[in-house]
């Protein structure tokens, strides 16, 4: 195999969600001198940040302060996030609004002009900005516009297969297109991964088919850290074959009842109810279908029926489609069947408040970033605006990074690239004795039944060698269609593999963390630990392939950590 094309760009951004086409769109308004390129494996409009739903937290309202955001989203992660970190994303988070507002996001609207905000969970004060129900799918297509607007370079159906790397300096990407099967090598000053979050390692998840955790597993395998990865969130409504039924719901007043017709959240959080953080309600429905409450078949009610026929249809139009089309239920109607789902992932790539990664030349933001905002369980109407405010922040901190002329050394380029490309033509030969279908439901189901919502040491030591082996089983899969273009047996394969790097550095850390905190319950240590765990968990792979796990602490600026976290 050899490449087709050699690109010379400064900053290669990989990913055309919200946090990848902000920064390119940043960098196109403020640096026009540089030469920037957007590699996505998908159409830009396709990617997850279009799934986003319930809205964007920001204190925008006058009565708000982003002092409050900012406290809210450090109880709300339970006191695991950077606070420096956090300081940046509440403070910036207006401003990301206003410039959205500019790009021409029509965010809905009070009748006085001011921004439409509605409740959102964990959050002392309506914060969550909003397009209806659709809010996500507004804002991407506002960004793409923008950014066929400024001329922005778009590989659209472009996968990236691995970073090349000298010395802990990155030199640039090899990838291939999806449409004409050219293989490219994208030499390059800096990149950015922007390629959103893991959820699809397990098997109910509300993450689109693309969520593969391919930037994460990238920089993991050049030699970055995963951090705090033993953190996934699981929604509390997803439709019962995982489709996400937005927060925004219960924000408009929305009650969640059990088969007794309670509100049981009056027992779990009687405060704040149905809009208590995720984690807190996703246990809570788990608990009830677990005593026996949840209805025949394992879920729970979402009743909007109160809300009336015009709220539903205004605010909240497409879960009214969704349900109908996917669960055959009208929410005019009738009730919600649901149940908690795959979300989000708060792990990522190791970074400082620059995006940078451990890697020279390398940064990361959004879902397949560790920046961190979001600690052990992030806020909804957080995930939205970290890739905005990081995307636009990365607009800042990469041009800055190569302002003095950052130029990376080439010497071995020609070597390191050969070897990548003889790494990819080994899936191409010899004998398949494993096929990628069986690992991925393996895989899939392990990661529900160890390190879903109750984790316990002897279930998680034993998803923890099942993936494992999984792991040494992937290196006999073969792809058998050599024709790169649109090979959906090489781009699943390809996704297997960072899954499984993915998978096994979460339940390395899962094991490691004896505690309970956030989204990482534990049935045999139920409290959270401060002394012992206030501590990001770190996993690297080693040159020999073997995983190292370590600690960091967590970057206290004015905030003392609760000792226990009640709503
Ligand atoms: O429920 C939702 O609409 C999801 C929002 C989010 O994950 O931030």
């Amino acid at each position: 195999m050899r490449i087709d094309q050699r690109f010379d760009f400064d900053v290669v951004i990989v990913g055309a969600g919200l946090a990848g086409l902000s920064s390119a769109l940043t960098i196109a308004e403020n640096h026009p001198q540089l030469k920037v390129a957007v590699l996505s494996k998908v159409h830009p409009v396709r990617s997850h940040s279009g799934a986003a739903q319930g809205g964007i937290n920001a204190a925008v309202a006058a009565d708000d302060r982003w002092e409050d955001h900012y406290y809210d989203t450090l109880k709300g992660g339970w006191f695991l996030a950077d606070q420096d970190a956090v300081h940046l994303l509440s403070e910036n988070a207006a401003n990301a609004i206003y410039t959205f507002d500019r790009w021409g996001a029509h965010f809905d609207r009070n009748p006085d002009g001011t921004f439409a905000q509605r409740a959102f969970g964990g959050q002392r004060h309506n914060r969550t900005c909003y397009v209806a129900d659709k809010t996500g799918h507004a804002l991407l297509n506002t960004l793409y516009e923008q950014a066929v607007h400024k001329r922005v370079a778009v590989f659209d159906e472009w996968f990236v297969c691995s970073l090349i790397v000298d010395d802990g300096e990155l030199l640039g990407l090899l990838a291939f297109s999806n449409k004409t099967g050219r293989l490219g090598y994208f030499a390059a000053r800096a990149a950015l991964l922007a390629t959103g979050g893991a959820g699809r390692v397990f098997g109910q998840s509300s993450n689109a088919l693309i969520n593969t955790g391919d930037g994460m597993a990238l920089a993991f395998r050049a030699g970055a850290a995963l951090k705090d990865i033993e953190f996934f969130q699981i929604h509390p409504t997803g439709l019962l074959n995982g489709i996400l039924i937005t927060e925004g719901a219960r924000g408009e007043g929305a009650y969640l009842v059990n088969k007794n017709g309670e509100r049981f959240m009056q027992r779990y959080a009687p405060q704040f109810m149905e809009l208590a953080p995720r984690d807190l309600v996703s246990r809570s429905i788990q608990r009830e279908i677990n005593d026996g409450r949840g209805f025949e078949g394992g879920y729970v009610h979402l009743d909007l029926r109160h809300l009336g026929a015009e709220k539903i249809k205004e605010r909240l139009p497409q879960i009214r489609e969704i349900a109908i089309y996917f669960a055959g239920v009208d929410p005019i109607e009738q009730p919600i069947p649901v149940r908690p789902t795959v979300h989000y992932t708060m792990g990522g790539v190791d970074v400082n408040t620059d995006c940078a990664s451990t890697i020279r030349g390398l940064f990361a933001a959004g879902e397949a970033s560790c920046v961190s905002v979001h600690g052990a369980n992030r806020l909804g109407g957080n995930s939205l605006l970290e890739a905005m405010v990081f995307g636009i922040h990365t607009g800042h901190t990469i041009p800055a990074f190569l302002a003095n002329g950052h130029q990376p050394k080439r010497s071995r380029e020609e070597e390191l690239v050969d070897a990548a490309l003889a790494d990819f033509a080994a899936l191409f030969t010899g004998k398949a004795t494993e096929t990628v279908p069986v690992l991925r439901n393996e895989m899939e189901t392990t990661m529900v039944a160890s390190f879903g919502l109750f984790r316990h040491h002897d279930t998680m030591e034993s998803g923890l060698q099942k993936i494992a082996d999984l792991a040494r089983r992937y290196r006999s899969v073969r792809v058998k269609e050599t024709n790169l273009v649109f090979n959906s047996e090489l781009i699943r394969a390809l996704e297997l593999g960072f899954m499984l790097d993915i998978a096994h550095a979460c339940a390395l850390a899962s094991l490691d963390r004896r505690e309970s905190r956030g989204s990482h319950y534990r049935d045999d240590f139920p409290q959270m630990d401060n002394p012992n765990f206030l501590r990001h968990s770190l996993v690297t792979r080693e040159t020999d392939g073997s995983l190292k796990r370590s600690q960091k602490a967590v970057t206290i600026v004015d905030t003392q950590p609760l000792d226990t976290i009640k709503y």
